[in-house]
């Protein structure tokens, strides 16, 4: 759900925060989880690049990377062939999250490398980027057993990583692929249809919710709101000064 700045009276605002609350101790439910609420917050002004951070975000990376080691955190580790850490640039503007490896990402250990990855290289192209312009990386890093949707232990075992490594990128926009991505970041219980389109945050990036490749190669019908989607996201790369051809 989306606070427009200004958009509501006091008293709406209070039930669209009610309403917000309510979805996050749902997710939270769902996933087993306890403790203070750290979902979406208002929009905040976005954060100025800072040279001396990104200077250090490749080093950052690996030390991620190494303190993941040959993980047996959950018990996914048990059934992969290869750990899926993320690629692209260190010091990208733009990350995509998806949910976790399939088949043939396990295989070779690079995230969005199947027919999905395929679409999503073609629309990262589209967006005047590729994939070394940006980086990709997952909520969890190793495949689940036919692909079903991660467990919440298994989130909870690699999440803290993919926070590390947004932290160290420091990316200035956020595209969420996919209903299991969007949720998990914005620990909601919203269905994509409500969520995609829309601005949100993650740690105070912003955050666009679409629709998963996978899905758009399941269903036409969705190609275009997907794209309408990273049309607002070009859009709010173009405001903010960030690098792609146009
Ligand atoms: N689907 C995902 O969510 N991630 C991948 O890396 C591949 C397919």
């Amino acid at each position: 759900m989306v606070v427009e700045e200004g958009s509501l009276d006091p008293v709406d605002e209070l039930g669209e925060l009610a309403a917000q609350l309510r979805a996050h101790l749902e997710w939270q439910q769902r996933f087993g989880l306890r403790g203070v609420p750290t979902g979406p917050t208002p929009r905040t002004p976005a954060a100025a690049p800072d040279p001396a951070a990104a200077a250090a975000a490749p080093g950052a990376l690996a030390t991620i990377r190494a303190d993941l080691g040959d993980c047996t955190r959950c018990g996914l580790a048990g059934g992969r062939q290869h750990l899926v850490y993320g690629a692209g640039s260190p010091t990208a503007d733009l990350v995509f999250v998806g949910e976790a490896p399939g088949q043939e990402e396990d295989r070779q250990g690079e995230p969005f490398v199947g027919p999905a990855g395929q679409l999503l290289t073609k629309m990262i192209g589209a967006m005047g980027l590729g994939r070394d312009d940006v980086y990709i990386c997952n909520i969890i890093k190793c495949r689940p057993p036919g692909n079903r949707d991660p467990e919440p232990d298994e989130v909870a075992a690699c999440e803290p990583f993919l926070r590390r490594q947004l932290d160290a990128i420091k990316p200035r926009i956020i595209v969420a692929l996919g209903r299991y991505a969007a949720q998990c970041l914005l620990r909601s219980t919203a269905p994509i249809g409500a969520l995609r389109g829309h601005w949100h945050e993650y740690q105070g990036i912003p955050l666009m919710p679409t629709y998963h490749p996978a899905a758009l190669l399941r269903n036409e019908s969705y190609k275009r709101p997907a794209w309408d989607d990273l049309k607002q996201v070009m859009a709010e790369m173009d405001r903010l000064g960030l690098k792609r051809r146009r």
